[in-house]
């Protein structure tokens, strides 16, 4: 058995890729990180590929899945993704656009393009790492919560069209909380709840994914959030997000486009 994951040098896309060669499955990873792809390579011996892939930009997504395509892959991870912090009007126009194609213009196409392969053997996994931001609405993060509304709307309508066709084709999709990887650190941005293990998460999005399972949230932070905001009323949890957000900001003056 053979995966293609996306964001594979860092955080869950690498502990899922551990996860799976545990497994014994074949692997080929991909992200920037050069040094990182071939330090896992190394690790990971025989079977494993790694594709250097800058996922903003369309034609490498295309590259990607061209470069794949005839090599029998059973499963594709969509780990890929970065958030924004700040009030959309300070954000920058360019970083933002950047976040939406790699958190949703590639995971779309190759969401896409694997499912008709899959579609056609009747067999196939795919597995897309939202976040339980895709339950509600984000002040202050507020184009990554729009971005992973969209990975968990889109990846249930699928599941509902598998589940339709009596599909073999299975599709989850992970809507972690707070995970302990690089994300915050990109974002620029504390944890507001005590993180959970990439690798805890990644065996039980793994879990869920082999179990036919439409969503795997993880821990009961999440579980909370995703399942208790539909009681309340949209405004109250949208004040509350941002309070839980503004607390995310850092000390050390980064965050300066949360200010009044
Ligand atoms: N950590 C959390 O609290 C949390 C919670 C919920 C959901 N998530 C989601 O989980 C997913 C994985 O994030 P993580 O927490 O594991 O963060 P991470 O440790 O920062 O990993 C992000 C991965 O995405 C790749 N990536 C970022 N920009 C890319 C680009 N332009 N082209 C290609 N690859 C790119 C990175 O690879 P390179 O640097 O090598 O490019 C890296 O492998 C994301 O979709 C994130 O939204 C995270």
């Amino acid at each position: 058995m053979k995966a293609l994951i996306t964001g594979a040098t860092s955080g869950i896309g690498k502990c899922i890729a551990y996860s799976l060669h545990k497994r014994g499955w074949e692997l080929i990873l991909t992200g920037r990180n050069e040094n990182v792809l071939k330090e896992l390579q190394k690790k990971f011996g025989k079977g494993t590929e790694i594709i250097k892939a800058e996922l903003s930009d369309r034609k490498e997504v295309f590259r990607l899945y061209k470069l794949c395509k005839g090599k029998n892959i059973d499963m594709l991870v969509n780990s890929a993704g970065y958030g924004i912090f700040g009030k959309f009007d300070r954000t920058d126009l360019k970083d933002e656009l950047n976040m939406i194609d790699v958190n949703i213009t590639a995971l779309h196409i190759l969401t896409k393009l694997f499912l008709r392969d899959f579609k056609k053997r009747n067999s196939g996994y795919i597995l897309n790492v939202a976040s339980v931001a895709g339950f509600m609405t984000g002040p202050l993060l507020s184009s990554y919560y729009a971005s992973k509304n969209y990975v968990l709307r889109l990846s249930l309508a699928i599941a509902e069209e598998l589940r339709h066709e009596n599909s073999d084709v299975k599709i989850t999709v992970l809507c972690p909380g707070p995970v302990n990887t690089n994300f915050n650190n990109r974002a620029g941005v504390n944890f507001s709840a005590p993180p959970v293990s990439p690798e805890y998460v990644a065996e039980y999005a793994l879990k869920k994914l082999f179990q036919g399972k439409w969503l795997a949230v993880p821990s009961l932070t999440a579980k909370v959030c995703a399942f208790g905001q539909r009681f309340l009323p949209y405004k109250i949890l949208s004040a509350i997000t941002y309070n839980v957000q503004y607390a995310k900001k850092t000390t050390d003056g980064k965050n300066r486009a949360v200010e009044k």
